[in-house]
């Protein structure tokens, strides 16, 4: 397979952006998925995504408010998870972060989000603390777990 090449995000890319979230979150009105795309115009939020070939693998998405930047969206492709794109996409943002002086980054991830809570603990993460009924989905809510890694 060709290797991910992993750069910033820009208007050109909004289109895979909301492809590719709209086939990870279906049940979610394309709305958000259209929302999510014009992050990348907000001066405050870095996108970076990883392309192998002409096909958008992944994104993540970081708000960025110095000293701090929190992670905001962050989606591998079906057919190109278990690859290291996503870990890929983190080691980006850190050194992105770094180069902007930001010396922490937050997250938060659904409790019952395994592969996810995997890959942040994998990556350096921490769990700091828990938002009580944070996601709503299908009628019930689902507590958030607050990850943190410094820099
Ligand atoms: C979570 C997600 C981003 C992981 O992306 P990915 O590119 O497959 O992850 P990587 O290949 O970089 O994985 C790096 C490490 O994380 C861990 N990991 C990743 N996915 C895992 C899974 N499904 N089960 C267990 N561990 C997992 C492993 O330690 C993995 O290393 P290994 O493959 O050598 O064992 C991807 O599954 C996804 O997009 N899910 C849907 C959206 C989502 O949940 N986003 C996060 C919201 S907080």
């Amino acid at each position: 397979m060709t290797q991910p090449v992993f750069s910033h995000m820009l208007g050109q890319h909004k289109s895979d952006i909301i492809r590719l979230y709209a086939e990870t979150y279906p049940e979610k009105d394309v709305k958000k998925a259209e929302l999510c795309a014009d992050l990348i115009d907000v001066p405050t939020i870095a996108g970076l995504s990883g392309y192998v070939g002409c096909k958008l693998a992944g994104f993540i998405l970081a708000q960025q408010v110095c000293p701090s930047s929190d992670i905001i969206e962050l989606i591998v492709a079906p057919s190109f998870r278990r690859i290291g794109i996503a870990a890929g996409l983190l080691d980006a943002l850190v050194a992105l972060s770094q180069s902007r002086n930001i010396s922490e980054l937050f997250l938060e991830v659904a409790e019952d989000n395994e592969a996810a809570q995997a890959l942040y603990l994998t990556c350096g993460f921490q769990n700091v603390g828990k938002r009580n009924r944070y996601y709503q989905r299908d009628g019930h809510s689902i507590d958030a777990i607050i990850m943190q890694k410094s820099l």
